[in-house]
C-alpha cells in the first residue's frame, strides 16, 4: 500500500454486523498519534448491529444497508465510499459475503479479521472447531479479502494457547483479546 507521508490520514470505512468490539478497537487506534487511518464510515448490513452506537459516541457517519439485492446495495455502497474518499475497507464481524465485482472494485483494499490460524477453520464456528479437533492452538489471523471466502493472503497471525479448561466462551475471550492487538499491527504493516 501507500507510503504514508507527513499528517495524510487513509479513509477508513468499518463493516459490522454485531458487537463492534474491533470497530470500538479500531476508533480508538485511529486516534493515537501514529495511526496511518482515520474512520470515517461505519457501515452494517442490519440495524440490529450493537456496534452501531460507537457511530453516535464517536460521531462517524453510519449507514445501514439490507443485503436483500446485492447487486444494487453494492453499487450504492460503491457510490457512498467514493463520496467520502474510502481508500480501506475493514471487515470486523461482517457476515455477509462481498461480490466478486465488489471486491475487484477494491482489490487489495478490502481487509479481514477472522477468528482462526487460517487456512485453518475458514466461515463459521472456528473455536468450536479447533476445542473438538483438540488442536493445541487456536488464534486470529487479519487478511486481504478475495472472492474467496477467508483465502486472501495472510497479514498478520497470533496464536493462543488452548488449554484443557477451555470451552469455545473461553477461547473466544482469549482470542478477541488478542484480535484487539492484532487488527492495529496489520493495518500498521500494510501502511509501512
Ligand atoms: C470477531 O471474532 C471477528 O474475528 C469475527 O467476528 C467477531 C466480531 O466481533 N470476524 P466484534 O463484533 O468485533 O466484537
Amino acid at each position: 500500500m501507500e507510503k504514508l507521508t507527513g499528517l495524510k490520514k487513509f479513509k477508513t470505512a468499518v463493516f459490522i454486523s454485531g458487537t463492534g468490539s474491533n470497530l470500538k478497537n479500531l476508533i480508538k487506534f485511529s486516534k493515537i498519534k501514529k495511526t496511518p487511518i482515520s474512520i470515517n464510515l461505519i457501515i452494517s448490513n442490519t440495524n440490529k448491529a450493537k456496534g452501531l452506537k460507537y457511530a453516535n459516541q464517536f460521531n462517524i457517519r453510519k449507514k445501514i444497508f439490507n443485503f436483500q439485492n446485492l447487486k444494487n446495495i453494492e453499487k450504492k455502497i460503491l457510490i457512498l465510499l467514493k463520496k467520502e474518499k474510502i481508500s480501506l475497507i475493514c471487515l470486523a464481524g461482517f457476515m455477509r459475503i462481498l461480490s466478486k465485482n465488489f471486491i475487484k472494485k477494491f482489490d487489495g483494499k478490502i481487509i479481514n479479521i477472522h477468528p482462526s490460524l487460517l487456512p485453518k477453520y475458514k466461515g463459521l464456528n472456528t473455536h468450536e472447531k479447533a476445542i473438538k479437533n483438540k488442536d493445541k492452538y487456536g488464534g486470529c489471523s487479519v487478511h486481504y479479502v478475495t472472492s474467496k471466502l477467508d483465502s486472501g493472503k495472510i497479514i498478520l497471525q497470533k496464536k493462543v494457547k488452548i488449554t484443557a479448561k477451555d470451552d469455545f466462551i473461553s477461547l473466544s475471550k482469549r482470542v478477541l483479546k488478542e484480535e484487539h492487538k492484532l487488527y492495529p499491527a496489520a493495518i500498521l504493516k500494510i501502511f509501512n
